[in-house]
């Protein structure tokens, strides 16, 4: 039996990490939540109502080291999903965000030091550890732009900037994450995400893009979009990042102390315009949007450059941005009552 412990599960990544997990009768899932996020609530009673055995909720706070260091005793891996999410909230309340992303999760890893110090960390960073990447050469399209160089996408040789108060506290955590496996030999691998896509993903204006702009052109709202709508962003479907986690849990003597960048890659690109154009044809409806200002520490283009992450397990995307958006349309679709609130 493998004890599994997911803080943030009872949200978007975690819910589908737990449900794949718990198909393993070998694995015990406990999930962490203080369940902050709209949405959380009803992706935990979906994962209650499956009446799995090997599944157990706690609900607790990040920020509660006390109970971190009563709960965190003997597990064997450990996901770190829990965080504030949002940039726009990062720079709203960067107390709040640095307590939750910075602290909690050196909190997390000096539970997990002093309980229970041979199990392996996951940890889910962020592409925006790179900033705004604004040195990056791009021609601008009518409807995208276009990296001139780095044509295979940034990969983890580029230079960190933390650009906004989120990317301060994530990159913090990002960078902790990784020393703990220098300093103190925990074994830890660092995931630097792009957009990932999928069921149970309560997209808002904040965070969650793909599956905003798809809750919004079902429910026949209008868009804003915050700058012009020609930034860049690779897709990632969420089966393809949770099978990412696993081939690095498989692969772990090599893994870990590593940090990967992880997204859909260059073939697996839209710019805001692009989705609108796709989805209008897709859901053969007119979008309505509308521009506002950039927002601090946009980046234009963000291309994961998956090479690394594809030597060191194998791994590979294996369900391309149409297909996953079509899923993640379906599943709007099928679950129009639970996304009312948004
Ligand atoms: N979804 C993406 O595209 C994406 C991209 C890059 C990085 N990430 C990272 O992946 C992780 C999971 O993201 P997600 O998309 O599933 O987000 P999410 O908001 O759906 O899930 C985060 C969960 O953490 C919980 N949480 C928030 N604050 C907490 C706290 N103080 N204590 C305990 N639980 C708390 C929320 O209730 C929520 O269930 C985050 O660390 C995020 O920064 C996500």
């Amino acid at each position: 039996m493998k004890k599994i412990f997911i803080t943030g599960g009872a949200g978007f990544i975690g819910t589908n990490l737990a449900l794949e997990l718990l198909k393993n009768k070998e694995n015990y899932v406990v999930i962490y939540d203080n369940l902050s996020r709209k949405g959380a609530e009803k992706n935990l009673q979906y994962l209650q109502e499956q009446k799995f055995e090997n599944f157990e909720f706690i609900k607790g706070d990040i920020r509660d080291y006390k109970k971190l260091k009563e709960i965190v005793k003997d597990f064997d891996i450990i996901f770190h999903l829990a965080s504030q999410v949002a940039v726009t909230k990062s720079v709203e309340d960067p107390f709040e965000d640095f307590e939750i992303n910075a602290l909690g999760t050196l909190y997390l890893l000096e539970t997990i030091r002093k309980n229970c110090p041979s199990a392996i960390l996951i940890y889910s960073s962020t592409n925006k550890v790179y900033g705004e990447l604004s040195h990056l050469k791009l021609r601008e399209g009518k409807k995208r732009y276009y990296l001139i160089d780095k044509k295979n996408g940034i990969d983890e040789k580029e230079s960190l900037d933390f650009h906004s108060p989120y990317g301060c506290s994530k990159g913090t955590a990002d960078q902790y994450v990784r020393d703990y496996y220098r300093i103190y030999g925990i074994k830890t691998v660092v995931f630097r995400q792009s957009c990932i896509a999928g069921p149970f993903q309560y997209g808002n204006e904040d965070q969650g893009w793909v599956a905003h702009f798809i809750i919004k052109a079902i429910k026949g709202e209008k868009i804003n979009i915050y700058g012009n709508g020609k930034q860049v962003r690779d897709i990632l479907f969420i089966s393809d990042l949770i099978n990412a986690y696993q081939l690095s849990l498989k692969n772990i003597e090599k893994c870990q102390g590593e940090i990967f960048n992880i997204g859909g890659g260059v073939k697996n690109t839209f710019s805001l315009l692009e989705l609108i154009e796709f989805l209008e044809k897709k859901l053969n409806k007119k979008i309505e949007y509308e521009f506002f200002d950039w927002r601090p520490g946009d980046q234009k283009v963000f291309i994961s450059n998956n090479k690394k992450l594809e030597k060191y397990t194998g791994w590979k995307v294996k369900i391309n941005k149409k297909e996953g958006i079509e899923k993640l349309i379906n599943w709007v679709k099928k679950n129009l009552s639970l996304i009312v609130f948004l």
